[in-house]
């Protein structure tokens, strides 16, 4: 109740499967009081990180690179949840989610690592079968180094084109996900 999520949508697809998983967990935890702020990363200007090390965590936007990242860095620096969504590609998190991932790596560079405090972390994501053992290894990987709390996982196999995730139970879990927060 009353936090402030903000979420990393990776799919190209605005009306996708993602989308969909997105849209229930919001609803649900809006009607927890929750305020989410949600960023569909394909239709932003977000630059692969260049690796130059010359973040500076404590500046509005820490990366050298000025692009549509200005935008995230302090909705995510300010958020108590982020959460992660994307379809599956070639077993794991799609370019744009793990571009935007990247280039997180500013806030932790400089004078203080603003990355690592206190926050919670979820993964929602739809693909049209079931291997997602790869991209839950790498996030689960990832909660670890950033000390996030890791809320789990909603995985919806079966789904390869737009809509077909409607009526599936992983709808339902994604609400009750969003209404527990
Ligand atoms: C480039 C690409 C790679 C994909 N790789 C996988 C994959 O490795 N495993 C899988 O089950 N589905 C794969 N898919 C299917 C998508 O995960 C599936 O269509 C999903 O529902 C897309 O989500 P969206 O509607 O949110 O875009 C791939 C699709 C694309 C376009």
């Amino acid at each position: 109740m009353n936090k402030k999520i903000v979420i990393l949508n990776g799919s190209p697809r605005k009306k996708g499967n993602t989308a969909t998983l997105v849209e229930a967990f919001t609803k649900g935890a809006e009607s927890a009081g929750n305020t989410v702020t949600e960023f569909f990363l394909n239709s932003m200007d977000i630059h692969g990180c260049k690796g130059c090390f010359g973040g500076h965590s404590g500046k509005e936007c820490p990366c050298v690179q000025k692009d549509d990242m200005a935008k995230i860095y302090p909705e995510v620096k300010n958020s108590d949840i982020i959460i992660l969504a994307s379809p599956l590609y070639y077993w794991t998190i799609s370019g744009q989610l793990k571009t935007a991932l990247d280039r997180l790596f500013a806030l932790e560079e400089g004078e203080e690592n603003l990355l690592r405090e206190n926050k919670s972390s979820a993964l929602l994501m739809a693909a049209e079968g079931n291997g997602f053992a790869d991209a839950v290894l790498y996030y689960d990987h990832l909660m670890e180094h950033l000390r996030w709390k890791n809320l789990g996982h909603i995985l919806a196999g079966g789904n390869m084109d737009v809509g077909d995730i409607k009526g599936k139970p992983e709808l339902q879990q994604a609400y009750d996900l969003g209404k527990s927060i």
